[in-house]
């Protein structure tokens, strides 16, 4: 059991560099940042300014150049490559800025494509999927497709699909970066609310300063640092 007092995520001097030709690029350049279980965090920052790269290294879906990321006790950045996609199995939710959802697949399908992986047959991994697209309002459209759905619906589709696994942490880059004013805070007030809810933790890049105020911690980076 994770005690209350402990972090969820630690980042220990954070590094991430790419080599673009002959240049390096420091994307994270010393990032140390805790977060506890429950806390929703919003991470703003112009463009370039290391965002998704923060999102990505603390998803297990990038490696970090040097330092260390401990995540529920475990040093993700020590983790081999099979270990890291059972650790974003197991704990990791993504919400993304284009939704990427499968354009030909229902929303049912969509939602109930992360348990194909988890050996639970069709019927239980729809009956959950239903499920969540119920909790996030979509019960009247299971078996609509992508292109049938407003930008708003298919990222209420994509929420469900990142809950579906019942993950500790969702992580969402820009995710109401496609969406107008008005769906931008529908969409948000939903994320935080279910999140809330639930007591997951949340993980959200936004550049609308705005959409920062649901935030319990707002973190600025500028030219891979926090400020
Ligand atoms: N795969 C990559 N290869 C080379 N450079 C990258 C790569 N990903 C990101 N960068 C660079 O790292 C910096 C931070 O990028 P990113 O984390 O995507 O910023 P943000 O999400 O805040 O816009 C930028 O200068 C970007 O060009
Ligand atoms: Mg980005």
């Amino acid at each position: 059991m994770e005690k209350a007092e402990r972090p969820l995520i630690e980042f220990r001097n954070v590094k991430k560099t790419y080599k673009v030709g002959d240049t390096l690029v420091h994307a994270l350049n010393g990032i140390d940042l805790k977060l506890m279980p429950g806390e929703i965090c919003c991470i703003v920052g112009t463009s370039g300014s290391g965002k998704s790269t923060l999102l990505n290294v603390s998803a297990g879906l990038e490696r970090v150049s040097s330092g260390e990321i401990i995540v529920s006790g475990r040093h993700i950045e020590k983790l081999s490559e099979s270990n890291l996609i059972l650790f974003r199995q197991k704990y990791v939710g993504f919400i993304f800025q284009s939704f990427n959802l499968m354009p030909y697949y229902t929303a049912v399908e969509n939602v109930a494509f992360p348990l194909a992986f988890r050996g639970i047959n069709k019927q239980k991994r729809e009956k959950k999927a239903k499920e969540l697209l119920c909790e996030v309002g979509l019960e009247t459209h299971l078996n609509h497709k992508p292109t049938q759905l407003s930008g708003g619906q298919q990222q209420r589709v994509g929420i469900a699909r990142a809950l579906v696994t019942n993950p500790n942490i969702i992580f969402a880059d820009e995710p109401t970066g496609n969406l107008d004013s008005v769906t931008s805070r529908e969409v948000m007030e939903l994320i935080c609310g279910i999140v809330r809810k639930q007591g997951k933790t949340l993980i959200m890049v936004t550049h609308d300063k705005q959409m920062a105020e649901y935030g319990d911690k707002v973190i600025t980076l500028i030219d891979g640092k926090i400020v």
